[in-house]
C-alpha cells in the first residue's frame, strides 16, 4: 500500500571479518552482480576497510558504511573513531545500535542516542539496531523493548532528519542462529515500529521510513521477507560475505 514510498535497503554488515585486501575483492565480486539494483546496496565494514572499500567502490552503485562510532568529535576517547572521523573521509552510512555492540560493548539505549545524535550531526545516514532476546520474546514483551530502544534512540531526531535514518528490526535471537523470525513476525514488529514513528512525528514520515528485517536473511527466505508490506530491506550479516547470496537478496528487494 505505501510500500512505493519508501527505498529498498539491502545493507551488508560484514562484522568483525576480513581485511582492507579481501575487502576489495568481494566488492570488486559484489559490484556488477548488483549494478542494475532496483534497490539501494550497502556494505557496512571494519574501519580498517573503509579507505580500500570506497575506493573500490567508486563509480559503482554500491554505498559503504561503518559498523559504529562514537558521538565526540575528537580528544582523548583511545580506539574510539568518531562520527566526524567518518563523515571526513566520505563514509555516508553508519550502523549504530547493533546487538553485538550492546550485548559484547556495553552500548546501552542512552549511549545508542549519543551515537545517533552525533552521526546525524555531521550528515551520516544511520542504520539504527532494534530488537529483542529470546528471554523476552518469550515473556511477551517484545513490543515494549522495541519501542523503547526506538523512542529513546529518537529523542531529539527532528522530522527532517528522520530522513537519514533507516531502522532495522533484528530479533536477537535471529542473528547468526540461522534462526529466521517468520516473514508474519517480521511484519509484525516492523509494522510496530512505524506505528511508533507515527507516533512520534507524522503518518507522512512513518509511511516514508524504510525498516529493515536482520537476522538470518539470506537467499533462500529474502523474497518472502522482504514480500510483506512493513520490511523494505534487509540488514545482512552471514549472507553479506558472499558474493552470489548477497547479490540474489539485492535481487530480491528489487522485485520487492
Ligand atoms: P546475520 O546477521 O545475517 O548473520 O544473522 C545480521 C546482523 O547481525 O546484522
Amino acid at each position: 500500500m505505501k510500500k512505493e514510498l519508501r527505498k529498498a535497503v539491502i545493507a551488508g554488515n560484514w562484522k568483525m571479518n576480513k581485511n582492507p585486501e579481501e575487502a576489495k575483492q568481494l566488492l570488486s565480486e559484489i559490484a556488477p552482480l548488483v549494478k542494475d539494483a532496483g534497490c539501494e546496496v550497502i556494505a557496512c565494514v571494519p574501519y580498517i576497510d573503509l579507505y580500500a572499500a570506497l575506493e573500490a567502490t567508486k563509480g559503482t552503485n554500491v554505498k559503504i558504511g561503518a559498523e559504529n562510532c562514537y558521538w565526540e568529535k575528537s580528544g582523548a576517547f583511545t580506539g574510539e573513531v568518531s562520527a566526524k572521523m567518518l563523515a571526513d573521509i566520505g563514509v555516508p552510512y553508519v550502523i549504530i545500535g547493533h546487538s553485538e555492540r550492546r550485548t559484547y560493548f556495553g552500548d546501552t539505549d542512552a549511549t545508542v542516542q549519543k551515537r545517533v545524535r552525533g552521526a546525524l550531526d555531521e550528515g551520516l545516514t544511520v542504520i539504527l539496531c532494534v530488537g529483542e532476546y529470546l528471554e523476552q520474546r518469550e515473556l511477551g514483551i517484545t513490543a515494549e523493548i522495541v519501542s523503547m530502544q526506538t523512542k529513546i534512540a529518537l529523542q531529539g531526531v527532528s522530522e527532517e532528519e528522520l530522513k537519514r535514518l533507516i531502522i532495522a528490526y533484528e530479533p536477537v535471537w535471529a542473528i547468526g542462529t540461522g534462526k529466521t523470525a517468520t516473514a508474519d513476525q517480521a511484519q509484525e514488529v516492523c509494522k510496530l515500529i512505524r506505528d511508533v514513528v507515527a507516533g512520534l512525528y507524522t503518518k507522512e514520515a512513518a509511511d516514508a521510513l524504510t525498516i529493515q528485517y536482520g537476522g538470518s536473511m539470506n537467499a533462500k527466505n529474502a523474497q518472502e521477507l522482504l514480500s510483506k508490506e512493513d520490511v523494505d530491506g534487509g540488514l545482512i550479516g552471514g549472507a553479506s560475505l558472499k558474493a552470489p547470496d548477497f547479490a540474489a537478496i539485492v535481487e530480491a528487494a528489487t522485485k520487492g
